[in-house]
């Protein structure tokens, strides 16, 4: 006899699983070799902060325990680290699941979500789940959010616009007065969520910063962040949000009690407090992007000058063929295909013999190889 399984909904079976960077065991494991370098997945190369280490050891005797299902420590610390109230806080499982939690509780089947394309994958996918349509504006020619657009493409069914600020894949980022500009337009009704999870990196004096919209009085605003990126604990996940109290009371409604870990939570705690660590992370990628800009002006490479841990670069027809020749030997990098720009590859930052090895083997494939 054939079990049948119940027909799933035709949104949920159209949906692609979300396909992540291929990790660094998996390649060396399939093409039998060591050493194989990862700068696919935006991921921090020291390592985690050693403060989250500490003091993760130091919690992990008490794992029998579940974790505080309030995240009383890190949300405390939260709101004195960003001047808001205790209930403008709120933690996700990696700042995926705030994502998550925007979609369960403002989007009902045939609300919209807005953002920007490309932007990050997992914003069309919750909203599919959750039933919604998920719209889309390009970006500027310059790869900057085309602020308009999102606005002009707002209707009366739009209940969320994510402005993924410095944007993934693009690396660019909207000034403060974009931003503020941006904000006092949009109409009654609709929840802005800036997503900032690469805000750590950006080096332009006047990028927009998230905290500085909380108190919009006119367009409610979430900010989302993550540890993953700059605090190194991508392996953790733990990120959060900031936002008014009755979103984040919506947050509360929709979360499992025990959301975050005990150890994920006392990593970010020490983490926040781990200025050191953040400002070697931040001469690392900044020196990294410099080294990545050289090489491609070097090959005569476009790429788009980035406020975050990555650059994209524009490679041509044979974008997709030239990811696989350097997975073939051994780098893994991004192709940019799932985010319909085939010609493009994402690169991450990682460490300087880490970004040599990306720069030799690229320059390999222009000169000696299968060219570019
Ligand atoms: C723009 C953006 N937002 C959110 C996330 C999710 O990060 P995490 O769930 O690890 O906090 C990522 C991860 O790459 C991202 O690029």
């Amino acid at each position: 006899m054939t079990i049948k399984t119940p027909a799933l909904p035709p949104e949920i079976q159209n949906l692609e699983p979300y396909k992540p960077g291929k990790p660094i065991e998996e390649l060396e494991r399939e093409l039998g070799i060591r050493g194989a370098v990862k700068l696919a997945s935006n991921e921090n190369p020291l390592g985690p902060s050693p403060k989250a280490v500490l003091a993760m050891q130091e919690v992990l005797k008490d794992v029998h325990r579940y974790p505080d299902g309030a995240g009383f420590e890190l949300r405390d610390a939260l709101a004195r680290r960003f001047g808001v109230k205790f209930e403008e806080t709120c933690l996700g499982n990696g700042s995926d699941e705030i994502i998550e939690f925007l979609c369960r509780a403002y989007v009902r089947p045939g609300q919209k979500a807005l953002a920007a394309a490309p932007s990050f994958l997992m914003y069309s996918k919750l909203v599919q789940v959750a039933g919604g349509v998920f719209a889309e504006v390009p970006l500027n020619r310059d790869f900057t959010i085309d602020a308009q657009g999102m606005l002009d493409a707002v209707t009366s069914d739009t209940r969320l616009i994510f402005m993924n600020n410095p944007n993934n894949p693009a690396g660019t980022a909207l000034t403060g007065e974009a931003m503020r500009d941006f904000l006092d337009q949009v109409p009654s009704g609709v929840l802005v969520v800036l997503d900032e999870a690469y805000i750590d990196f950006a080096s332009a004096k006047d990028c927009a910063n998230g905290c500085d919209f909380l108190n919009h009085p006119k367009t409610p605003v979430v900010v989302m962040r993550t540890f993953s990126k700059s605090a190194g604990l991508a392996g953790m996940r733990i990120g959060y949000a900031l936002g008014p109290e009755e979103v984040i009371r919506a947050f509360d409604r929709v979360r499992q009690p025990f959301n975050t870990s005990l150890p994920a939570q006392a990593a970010a705690v020490a983490a926040l407090e781990d200025k050191e660590f953040l400002q070697k992370t931040r001469n690392l990628v900044h020196q990294g992007l410099s080294d990545l800009y050289r090489c491609f002006d070097e090959l005569g490479l476009f790429y788009v000058p980035s406020q975050t841990n990555f650059v994209l670069v524009k490679i041509g027809p044979k974008a997709v063929q030239v990811a696989g020749e350097l997975l073939k030997r051994g780098v893994i990098i991004r192709s940019m295909a799932s985010y319909d720009m085939p010609e493009f590859l994402r690169i991450s930052v990682g460490l300087p013999e880490e970004n040599q090895r990306f720069i030799e083997e690229l320059k390999s494939i222009a000169t000696g190889g299968p060219g570019l």
